[in-house]
């Protein structure tokens, strides 16, 4: 007898319309779609055309409807400012509505850009979710960016309203917004005809007449507006995503399968129901805060917790468990760095004693590869399902996993599970045929890829082919390399790309190498992931610099590092450069990061044929000697 998950990936392969059709029932549409899976657009495919819905609606409304307007929809726990606040989603609906009506007297419509640059604050999902409600696109960015950062971002989203907030605090650190929002202005092409900002006491923005306003003001006056319908198709938000270059790549979700998606997700996948609390420690920046803080538990009606904290630091090691037993917690969603703060100063776990977990049913972690070591560290102290799941901005929800809501497998270290209903995945050679179980390739998942997914790069279908869909013609490139055993389980192994994972924040070392080029004394460079204890990985420049040039090399590192917190921002974590002399080519001139990565990781390499002097790898190995880097467990 095949389970649940069996059945459940057995339809959605080859029953794609019957399988996400029955599922949509569960969600409300103004209008019912034409087509669930629409083909005729190959390799571009869309979901529910001809339906209309509204995302805010059947994320805050329809429970409201339901009669659950009494419930809490959010939790804002905040130990870096002593708070905890509850919303009700009554109250969310009239919070979303009259913010909405604040967007709208700025002038947004259907289909206008809003970017949102915001710490972990209640008012920056107000702003999602009231762009939702007016079918606005909105574009999140993440606060740990510099201006520069903001700046690309702006000119591609065009946005006609920016929401921001006078500061975040990092543990102790007031973090200024509001210099970088106007520093950002200054440096677009494009410029947004308002922004609305959120004073926080503890630091109170200038405002400049004319162009900022202020969100309580604002708030007051405001004339509150229903759900706009929108089409299935129509886009939801443009989420900003790492690629090779220092451009990003504008991941486009829409707004109904999306929805649908996400709401099966919570029960199919993360195994909870209306009215539990979902926690997923994560920043609403990245596509984890998207999918799993805002809008998957507040379709499904569960409560969502808004942290704005860290792991360790607020004030130490047993926040989390301070958090789960305080408002109950059935899952927790984070990455597995964050676990390995925790483990780092509490190897024991003995502040978990304190406090009652037993509502705690599962932990699930994404966002890098969860190393062995946390993942029994973490069975062990909560003696609960430790679930690792693979999945990418790109995707919006998991690719596989262990989908305890359907059956719960046994778990294999190092691997995520299976893949999730939906995803025909396979493992592909060089030649783009099928390898065999257990050989490693390119992880590529067959043509639809279900709905929640990227239909495409905003305003740019050549990048999103060129990116993920000509390298293996009917297939999506994940850019993960791994493999599948005899049992269908997928091990996700490494990038194939120069993207690097620090933290559980996905980079570009690309961008970074732009930025390192730019100084004037630099010839060439290359930036390479090496392995750190707690953040999996950091990144590690070298730099050859232009003959001629016999300044203090100390200087010029510091120099560098600046110059990467001023353009890309703190969360790049750049923090060591060498000079060398040279940087390992082959005879074609493609630099060796692989073999420099291995160098740096003391691991063991095979030093390539195509290498022109060898001695250049002896000469790498005595620079990084006079160098410390990557954190100690
Ligand atoms: N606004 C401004 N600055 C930010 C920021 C934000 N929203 N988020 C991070 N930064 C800054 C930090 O202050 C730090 O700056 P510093 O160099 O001045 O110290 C830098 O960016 C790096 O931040 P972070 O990656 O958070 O590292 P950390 O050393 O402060 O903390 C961990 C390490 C492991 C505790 C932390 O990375 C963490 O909690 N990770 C959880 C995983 C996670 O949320 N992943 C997201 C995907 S699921
Ligand atoms: P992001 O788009 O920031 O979510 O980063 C996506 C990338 O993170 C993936 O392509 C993987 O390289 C990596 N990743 C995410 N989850 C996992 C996981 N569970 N195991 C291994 N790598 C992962």
């Amino acid at each position: 007898m095949s389970n649940l998950y069996d059945k459940a990936y057995e339809q959605s392969i080859n029953d794609p319309d019957g399988f996400w059709g029955d599922i949509a029932k569960e969600c409300h549409w103004y209008k019912k779609w034409d087509k669930v899976l629409d083909d005729s657009n190959k390799p571009f495919y869309r979901w529910f055309t001809g339906a209309e819905t509204n995302t805010c609606y059947n994320a805050v409304d329809l429970h409201v409807d339901n009669g659950i307007g009494d419930q809490d929809a959010i939790i804002y726990d905040s130990p870096v400012t002593d708070t905890i606040k509850k919303y009700t989603y009554s109250e969310l609906k009239e919070i979303v509505s009259k913010f909405a009506g604040v967007l709208k007297s700025k002038g947004v419509e259907k289909g206008d850009r809003v970017v949102i640059y915001m710490p972990m604050i209640p008012e920056a999902v107000f702003a999602m979710l009231s762009c939702a409600r007016l079918g606005a696109v909105h574009s999140v960015v993440f606060g740990g960016f510099a201006a520069n950062e903001l700046a690309t971002r702006i000119d591609d989203a065009k946005p006609k309203v920016i929401v921001s907030a006078s500061c975040g605090i990092e543990v102790k650190k007031i973090i200024k917004y509001k210099p970088l929002l106007d520093e950002a202005i200054d440096l677009s092409t494009f410029k947004p005809d308002a922004c609305i900002l959120f004073q926080r006491p503890q630091a109170e923005a200038g405002m400049i007449e004319g162009r900022d306003f202020d969100w309580n003001d604002e708030m007051e006056k405001a004339v509150p507006q229903d759900c706009v319908p929108v089409k299935a198709t129509d886009p939801l938000y443009i989420l900003y995503t790492s690629g090779t270059t220092g451009q990003p790549k504008g991941v486009v979700r829409d707004n109904g399968g999306h929805m649908v998606a996400l709401k099966w997700t919570m029960g199919a996948i993360y195994g909870v129901n209306q009215g539990d609390v979902y926690w997923a420690a994560s920043d609403i920046g990245w596509v984890v805060g998207h999918s799993y803080i805002v809008y998957g538990p507040l379709f499904k009606g569960c409560t969502t917790i808004i942290f704005e904290g860290k792991p360790v630091g607020t004030p130490d090691a047993s926040v989390f468990w301070r958090i789960i037993s305080q408002h109950k917690i059935s899952t927790l969603f984070t990455a597995p760095t964050a676990f390995r703060a925790i483990k780092r100063e509490d190897p024991q776990a003995k502040l978990m004693e304190d406090f009652d977990l037993s509502s705690f049913k599962y932990l699930f972690l994404a966002g890098e590869r969860l190393d062995p070591d946390t993942l029994t560290w973490a069975e062990n102290c909560l003696k609960i399902p430790v679930i690792d799941h693979w999945w990418q901005t790109e995707t919006g929800w998991a690719i596989a996993a262990n989908c305890v809501g359907l059956h719960s497998f046994d778990i294999k270290p190092g691997s995520p599970t299976k893949a999730a209903p939906g995803w025909n995945m396979a493992v592909l050679g060089d030649d783009g045929n099928p390898i065999k179980p257990g050989d490693i390739g390119a992880i590529v998942a067959k043509l639809p890829l279900p709905p929640g997914t990227l239909p495409t790069l905003w305003q740019n279908d050549e990048r999103f082919k060129d990116a993920y869909l000509n390298e293996f013609p009917g297939y999506y490139e994940t850019a993960d390399a791994g493999f599948i055993d005899e049992d269908g389980y997928i091990f996700v192994m490494a990038r194939t790309d120069d993207i690097i994972n620090v933290a559980g924040h996905r980079l570009s070392t690309g961008a970074m190498e732009e930025v390192i080029a730019a100084h004037p004394d630099v010839a060439e460079c290359a930036v390479m992931g090496v392995a750190d204890q707690l953040k999996g990985q950091i990144p590690l420049g070298m730099m050859v610099l232009n003959a001629g040039v016999d300044r203090d090399h100390d200087e010029i590192v510091k120099e560098v590092i600046l110059q990467m917190r001023n353009k890309i921002g703190p969360v790049a974590a750049f923090k060591t450069a060498v000079v060398v002399k040279r940087l390992p080519k082959t005879r074609s001139g493609k630099i060796l990061r692989g073999t420099m990565q291995s160098i740096a990781d003391k691991k063991d390499y095979k030093v390539p044929a195509t290498i022109d002097d060898y001695s250049i790898l002896d000469e790498i190995k005595e620079s990084l000697g006079t160098i410390g880097y990557g954190s100690k467990a």
